[in-house]
């Protein structure tokens, strides 16, 4: 069958695709699946965002399925591997054979670490596996995953992708949303993208905490958590395509008054996570989904506060710098 391109730029040389007719539950007319090697890819979100199948993640890949899911991350932007029962060892594992691991220390506010900083500990488990206190400032913390935001956006190597695997999920909500940064470019009207073109913008978790009024910082955390640069508009080195990069922790835009830059970030953000540019994950245990930091935003959805959610990530270090740094007044 012919199809036209895809929704997210051109094909690489050597796909076959054809496009689902009479798709599973959920699959929408006309959405695209793709088959790279032994590997298919079937989009479930609007315009990034594809279910995996073909692939066993607790063992090791083959260098032509390494390639696929790379291919497939450029395309899709988010990955979703469902029935993916691995441990610790094995997640670690896959997620080096994508590339260098990004550990995640002193990126939070946790006392104790209840897994090794090869993880980011995304759950709301202390380290006796026990739900944090409703009061506790790691989970308090921890909330700022709700806002929209790119992965360590407030490290001058901002990540590149994030794996996270659902071990327990709650009985409810706790969906995790990923908003195509791609679309959000693509959305804006001339002047807008030749205006933030060139512009860099200043990221840190600190502006993002006290966006939900978590300020009580120690001078120790306030010189860790210092700003960042980051430019506002990547181009992606795969496709090429233009993305905005934004994330909660930007707290202002350089050489801009701070309420004009704030206002001005927030109506970005308004077009770049408008409802047609969201895919809205519903956890299953044994899911494994992947994103690209470079070109989608995520956040976290509420669920009960006092059942337990372990979901672990693992990270994958981007390239380089965005921009060059210069110290922060
Ligand atoms: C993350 C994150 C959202 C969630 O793992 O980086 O933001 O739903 N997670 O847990
Ligand atoms: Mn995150």
């Amino acid at each position: 069958m012919r199809t036209t391109a895809g929704p997210v730029g051109s094909r690489p040389v050597g796909e076959r695709v054809h496009l689902t007719r009479a798709g599973p539950p959920g699959t929408l007319p006309g959405m695209a699946t793709q088959t790279i090697g032994a590997v298919s890819f079937r989009q479930v979100g609007p315009c990034l965002a594809a279910e995996v199948d073909g692939l066993d993640l607790t063992r090791p890949l083959s260098p032509d399925e390494v390639a696929a899911v790379h291919a497939g991350m450029d395309r899709y932007a988010v990955l979703v591997f469902h029935d993916q029962p691995l441990t610790d060892e094995q997640q670690l594992a896959f997620t080096r054979s994508l590339g260098a691991i990004e550990h995640a220390i002193g990126t939070g506010l946790r006392e104790q670490y209840r897994l090794p900083t090869t993880f980011a500990d995304v759950s709301n488990l202390d380290v006796n596996n026990q739900v944090f206190a409703r009061d506790s400032r790691t989970r308090l913390f921890s909330l700022g995953n709700r806002l929209w935001h790119s992965d360590s956006s407030f490290k001058v190597v901002p990540a590149k992708y994030s794996l996270l695997h659902a071990r327990v999920i709650p009985s409810k909500g706790g969906n995790t949303e990923f908003a195509d940064m791609r679309a959000g470019y693509d959305a804006l009207d001339q002047e807008t993208k030749d205006r933030v073109a060139d512009l860099i913008c200043e990221h840190s978790q600190l502006y993002s905490r006290s966006l939900l009024g978590f300020t009580d910082f120690t001078d120790e955390e306030r010189e860790r958590f210092k700003p960042v640069r980051q430019v506002l508009v990547r181009t992606h080195p795969g496709h090429r395509r233009k993305s905005l990069y934004l994330s909660s922790h930007a707290r202002g835009i350089v050489g801009w008054p701070v309420p004009e830059a704030r206002a001005f970030l927030r109506d970005l953000n308004e077009i770049a996570t408008q409802r047609e540019f969201v895919y809205s994950h519903r956890w299953r245990v044994g899911d494994l989904v992947m994103w690209d930091n470079r070109q989608t935003m995520h956040r976290a959805r509420p669920f009960p506060e006092h059942e337990p959610r372990d979901v672990r990530r693992t990270t994958l270090m981007g390239d380089g710098p965005t921009t060059a740094q210069v110290a922060a007044a």
